[in-house]
């Protein structure tokens, strides 16, 4: 893959912003979109502006045939275990809570996830434990801030779900997740990965994973913001209890009974963001594209660059070893605070990053640590663009870094 050619395909890289170019490295919490998704939203709402699964008419089933399109495609990009088994969601955050809602917990089950999790991954299961529904432990990273493996394998026995985020929006951390699985099913428990990280930039294959439920946003993937999805094995959506519910998730109706609709339709309730499902389906066939194993080691490659040449200037956070932290570059200028490095950064050189804490609150207050500045790497960024990232970090270290000595 060429990122310098793939830049074409992004309106707002080729025409920058107020006047200047755009450095983009908040990849992490939004992609930028291809000319492709626009052109798709527009032909929905310049073409067929109607709404689908309801009326006979031919606008409405048109749009009926390109959402379900896109449930089609989402199935090929997963290899999931069926089509109808794939939930539209708004983002990965609302699958989380459909899973947390929905699932047939017994008094005194147990939720495993990571001390690595989004809010979106640890919200949801606080409050459930707060209702009483369940018990919710994290499992703790080992001294590099990496997955535990061998504390898992103590702490999932008699566990009923793992619940754990695949790669960290904190510091690109992957957890293993074969054997996460493997490991899970031998005593008996299902794995929710949350791929909000890992889907847009790297191959996944459910039904080789053997994995039970996935989640992903369609805005971190080239496509519309608003669009997400929950996929499962059949029996484990199917084991779900309605969550959000009304009008288009039921057969039928009296006034004091209800017949729900099979999945995937009985999770999809009331009208639909028609234009942004029916938009993703052109973001995933544009990532098939372009490849997702050639986008990962792309993303890896401009790491590596990065670490190369910031280690000793810049605190990283995470693992120092950039094979294992994806397209993510998490870091701190000693010394400063994390937003001030990133409006400089957007100042100096219009290097677009995010800093804070990421929504990951638990893992700094925990650990008494200071937010960090993350850099986001995806498929359209370039060489020429981290040397300017090293350039202006070190300009900025230089000027108000720590003083030596
Ligand atoms: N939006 C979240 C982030 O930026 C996932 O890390």
């Amino acid at each position: 893959m060429d990122p310098y050619k793939l830049r074409n395909d992004f309106p707002i890289l080729v025409n920058g912003y107020e006047g200047r170019e755009v450095i983009y490295f908040d990849n992490a919490c939004m992609t930028l979109k291809p000319q492709c998704v626009i052109d798709k939203v527009k032909e929905y709402y310049t073409e067929y502006p109607a709404c689908g699964g309801r009326s006979v008419h031919r606008l409405s089933s048109r749009v009926t045939t390109e959402f379900e399109r896109t449930r089609d495609i989402v199935r090929d990009l997963l290899n999931a275990p069926s089509r109808d088994s794939i939930i539209f969601t708004r983002n990965t955050t609302e699958a989380v809570n459909l899973l947390a809602n929905s699932f047939p917990f017994q008094k005194g089950d147990t939720v495993l996830g990571t001390d690595h999790e989004h809010n979106s991954n640890l919200v949801p299961w606080i409050e459930q434990m707060n209702r009483g529904r369940i018990r919710y432990l994290p499992v703790p990273s080992g001294p590099d801030n990496t997955f535990d493996l061998e504390r898992y394998q103590e702490m999932v026995k008699g566990c009923r779900l793992v619940s754990m985020v695949h790669v960290a929006n904190l510091d690109g951390s992957r957890i293993p997740e074969k054997e996460v699985i493997k490991i899970a099913h031998e005593y008996g428990a299902l794995v929710f990965l949350d791929c909000a990280q890992s889907v847009p930039h790297m191959s996944i294959d459910m039904k080789a994973l053997d994995l039970d439920l996935l989640a992903f946003s369609g805005h971190k993937a080239c496509g519309p913001t608003g669009t997400g999805v929950l996929s499962g094995k059949p029996e484990v959506i199917s084991s779900l209890t309605p969550f959000i519910i009304g009008g288009d998730t039921v057969a039928e109706t009296d006034y004091d009974r209800v017949k729900y609709l099979d999945p995937p339709k009985r999770f999809e309730a009331g009208l639909q963001d028609f234009a942004g499902v029916i938009g993703l389906s052109e973001a995933l066939l544009y990532l098939k594209r372009v490849g997702l194993d050639d986008i990962h080691e792309h993303e890896l490659a401009l790491n590596r660059a990065c670490t190369r040449e910031l280690k000793d200037l810049v605190e990283i956070i995470g693992p120092m070893d950039a094979d294992k932290r994806s397209g993510i570059f998490p870091f701190r200028v000693r010394g400063m605070n994390s937003h001030d490095v990133a409006m400089m950064l957007d100042e100096l050189s219009g290097i677009a990053l995010r800093s804070g804490m990421h929504c990951v609150h638990s893992w700094y207050r925990a650990r008494k640590e200071e937010t960090s500045a993350r850099a986001s790497f995806y498929l359209y960024n370039t060489e020429e663009e981290i040397k300017t990232f090293i350039r202006t970090i070190t300009d900025i270290v230089r000027d108000f870094g720590p003083v030596p000595g």
